[in-house]
């Protein structure tokens, strides 16, 4: 009988291709680069499973030339590149990677939070830049992380992981979510605050919402506009939930005292964005979750999610369940 046909859209470990070459006919986009449009859908229209990269856009266009299409699997806990709506209609689940890159997302979450706070960045510019000719009481100094308030939006896996974190900089953790979450409130201390209120109490603001269409530009002009002066911002959710011009006006105008931003709208960000001319922005290239350990480990479960679907229908990582019944 003739194996499923899988497409992977980026080279991934080896372990997570053997997973799939195991049990189906795999094929595999082989640069380190996304892979074209014209490409994915010449895959698509004979794919019984797709494993893709936040980077592809899984579109309408592409269910509908993709008739034998039962999987989608993403290698990323979000998945607003794909249209989930359109795959549920045409009876195709999706399914991603939650869980094993909270803690790693949380870690540089943290990490972005402190050079940004403690200009890290900029002082090892300063320093390689030869600006370092004597030591100055005030040279550098930035925000104290610890003892301060954070403010935690989306207080999802990666929410609470980055909620423990801030608990042992005994910062007081202030949180807004869709639901309350009165366990982690129990567990760690947080409380619950309406949007404009966490934003007017926080010394870091901390962006971690799944991009929906209710959270595109979710802070903009009015919610820098309520931040403290002396407030970081840092978002590590996805860069179409901010207003990047009136991100860039609040910086530059100093509403706001700094940003941490390892998402951006338009990846990669382009080098003359407005952005990258700031002394207060630290940019990252996307890499929430790029560990070794987490980067293989995604790639497997990624591989074991679509192999569990073509195989059996099932995976405790489909996001639609639903699409069954088409
Ligand atoms: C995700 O998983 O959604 C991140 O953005 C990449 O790890």
């Amino acid at each position: 009988m003739k194996k499923p046909y899988v497409f992977m859209s980026r080279i991934v470990p080896e372990e997570a291709v053997n997973i799939l070459k195991e049990n189906f006919e795999v094929s595999i986009w082989e640069k380190d680069r996304p892979v074209t449009k014209e490409r994915l859908l010449e895959e698509a229209n004979k794919a019984d499973g797709l494993y893709v990269m936040l980077t592809d856009k899984i579109d309408k266009e592409l269910f509908d030339q993709a008739p034998n299409l039962k999987v989608v699997s993403n290698l990323a806990v979000g998945y607003d590149n794909i249209d989930v709506k359109t795959a549920t209609e045409k009876g195709v689940f999706v399914t991603n990677t939650p869980g094993i890159l909270s803690d790693t997302t949380a870690d540089l979450t943290f990490g972005i939070l402190m050079d940004t706070a403690r200009r890290l960045s900029e002082a090892n510019r300063y320093l390689l830049e030869g600006k370092w000719t004597q030591w100055s009481p005030m040279l550098l100094a930035g925000q104290d992380v610890y003892g301060s308030t954070i403010g935690i939006i989306g207080m999802g896996r990666i929410g609470q992981a980055v909620a423990k974190r801030a608990k042992g900089f005994d910062m007081k953790i202030l949180y807004h979510n869709r639901n309350r979450k009165p366990e982690v409130e129990k567990e760690l201390g947080a409380e619950y605050r309406l949007l404009d209120d966490l934003l007017k109490e926080s010394d870091f603001v901390v962006l971690l919402t799944p991009l929906t269409p209710e959270t595109v530009n979710l802070i903009g002009k009015r919610e820098f506009a309520l931040m403290k002066s002396s407030a970081v911002f840092i978002n590590v959710s996805r860069g179409a939930t901010v207003d990047e011009e009136a991100l860039y006006q609040a910086l530059k105008n100093k509403e706001i005292w700094a940003a941490g931003l390892d998402v951006f709208k338009q990846e990669p960000i382009p080098m003359n964005h407005p952005l990258l001319e700031l002394d207060n922005v630290v940019a990252l290239p996307h890499i929430g979750s790029a560990s070794i350990k987490t980067r293989r480990n995604m790639a497997i479960l990624a591989a074991e999610n679509l192999r569990d679907v073509l195989l059996k229908k099932e995976s405790p990582h489909i996001i639609n369940p639903e699409a069954k019944g088409n």
